[in-house]
C-alpha cells in the first residue's frame, strides 16, 4: 500500500460528500463567454491601461473559481507537476497563502501536526487555523521526531522545510520518510529555498533523493530562485481537487494575473539551463575562504544560505551597518527570529556574485 493511501482515501471521501451535497467546486475557463460573473466592474481588465504593446497585463478579474481561471494557469500547473515529477499542482498567490491554505484545509481538530522547531511562520499560522494539535520536535532530530510521533493523535502530519531559510541546512528527508512510514504519518515538505537550486535541474531535494512517492505534499515558491511571485502545492490529483474545494486562500482570493502564470511557466522552462554550476562553485569558494576567518563562527551550511553568528542584537546590527557603509548588503537576523545568542548575518549567495565580492565581504568582516 502506498504511504499516503489512507489520507488520500479520506480526502476523496470528503470530495464525494461535497458532490452528493451538490457543492463540489471545479475550475472552468470562461474565455469568450458573455461576462456576468467577474469583478471587472469598469472593464479595466479588458483593455491595456498601459497602452499599446502591453496586452494581457491585466488582472484576473476574480478568484480561480469565478472568472480568474485561465488556460495560462492550467498550463503552468501542468508544467510544474511534470517538472517536479508529481501528479498535480495548484498555484496560490504566495508561499504564505499556499501554506495557510494547505495546513488549514488538510487537518481537523482531532489531528496532529508534528513540526520541526524551525519551520516557517506561514506553516505555523496555517496550523493554528486548522484547529489541529501541534507538537514540535528539535531541529532535524529524528529521535525527538519519533518521540513526538508516539504522542500524536488522529491523522499525523510531519512538517519540515527541505532547506532551512535561516540556517541553510537541509532536513534528513530519507530518515524522516522511514520514521513517518513506521508511524503512519504523512510528510509535508516546504521546498521554498530548494526550488530551482537543488536537484539536477532545480527540482528540489525531494526529487533529488527520489522520494516523490513518499511525500504527501510539497510546496514550491516562485518568489525566491524563480524571481517571481506565487507558489504551488504539489501532490496527487485528489489533493489538488481537495484544495480547490477546501483551501480558503485559494477559494476566496482574486487569482494571479494571467501574465504571471505565463512568467511562471517560462521560468520553469529556463530552469534546466540556469547557471547552477556557478552557484555551486561560489558556495565551495565561500566555505573554503571562511575557514581561515577565526573571528566569528560560520554556520555549517553547504547551501546558498550561509551565515556568521554574531551573538547579541546590537553586535549583529553593528556588523550589518558596517558592511552597508562599505557597500555590502547582508541582513542581520535578530532574536527572537533566531534564538538569543544565535543572532547572525545571513549571507545569500547568488550565481551572479563573484569571488572578488566574497573576498571583499570576508575582509570587511575581519576589519569590523
Ligand atoms: C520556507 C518558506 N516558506 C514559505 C515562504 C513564504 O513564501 P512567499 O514569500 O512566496 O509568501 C517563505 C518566505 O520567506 C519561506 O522562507
Amino acid at each position: 500500500m502506498k504511504p499516503n493511501h489512507t489520507i488520500e482515501a479520506a480526502l476523496q471521501r470528503k470530495l464525494e460528500e461535497r458532490k452528493e451535497q451538490g457543492l463540489y467546486r471545479s475550475l472552468v475557463c470562461s474565455d469568450g463567454l458573455i461576462d456576468f460573473a467577474s469583478n471587472d466592474y469598469l472593464g479595466f481588465a479588458r483593455k491595456s491601461i498601459l497602452g499599446e504593446g502591453s496586452n494581457n497585463l491585466h488582472g484576473a478579474t476574480g478568484s480561480r473559481l469565478i472568472s480568474g481561471n485561465s488556460p495560462e494557469a492550467e498550463r503552468a500547473e501542468k508544467k510544474i507537476a511534470s517538472f517536479h515529477r508529481t501528479q498535480a499542482a495548484l498555484i496560490f498567490n504566495s508561499g504564505y497563502l499556499a501554506n495557510i491554505g494547505l495546513c488549514s484545509a488538510i487537518a481537523g481538530k482531532n489531528d496532529t501536526f508534528i513540526c520541526d522547531e524551525l519551520i516557517h511562520v506561514s506553516l505555523l499560522d496555517g496550523i493554528r487555523l486548522s484547529f489541529a494539535g501541534r507538537l514540535k520536535f528539535k531541529h532535524n532530530a529524528i529521535a525527538d521526531l519519533e518521540k513526538k510521533l508516539k504522542k500524536a493523535q488522529g491523522n499525523k502530519f510531519v512538517m519540515v522545510e527541505s532547506l532551512y531559510s535561516m540556517d541553510g541546512d537541509e532536513a534528513p528527508l530519507k530518515e524522516m520518510v522511514e520514521v513517518c512510514e513506521q508511524h503512519k504519518a504523512h510528510l509535508i515538505v516546504d521546498e521554498a529555498h530548494a526550488t530551482g537550486v537543488w536537484g539536477e535541474q532545480g527540482e528540489g531535494l525531494v526529487c533529488q533523493l527520489r522520494l516523490e512517492e513518499k511525500v504527501l505534499a510539497r510546496i514550491y515558491t516562485f518568489g525566491k530562485a524563480l524571481g517571481l511571485h506565487g507558489a504551488a502545492v504539489t501532490g496527487s490529483e485528489t489533493l489538488r481537487n481537495y484544495l480547490i474545494n477546501f483551501a480558503r486562500p485559494f477559494i476566496y482570493a482574486t487569482a494571479l494575473p494571467p501574465y504571471t502564470y505565463r512568467q511562471i511557466e517560462a521560468a520553469y522552462h529556463l530552469l534546466p539551463s540556469a547557471n547552477r554550476q556557478s552557484l555551486v562553485e561560489l558556495i565551495s569558494y565561500f566555505i573554503q575562504a571562511t575557514q581561515s576567518c577565526h573571528r566569528f563562527t560560520f554556520l555549517k551550511s553547504r547551501s546558498q544560505i550561509q551565515g556568521i553568528i554574531v551573538p547579541g542584537n546590537q553586535q549583529a546590527k553593528a556588523l550589518a551597518d558596517h558592511l552597508f557603509q562599505k557597500g555590502i548588503y547582508a541582513k542581520a537576523i535578530l532574536s527572537p527570529t533566531v534564538p538569543a545568542g544565535q543572532e547572525r548575518i545571513r549571507i545569500c549567495l547568488h550565481s551572479f556574485n563573484t569571488q572578488t565580492e566574497i573576498d571583499f565581504l570576508i575582509r570587511e568582516i575581519e576589519n569590523f
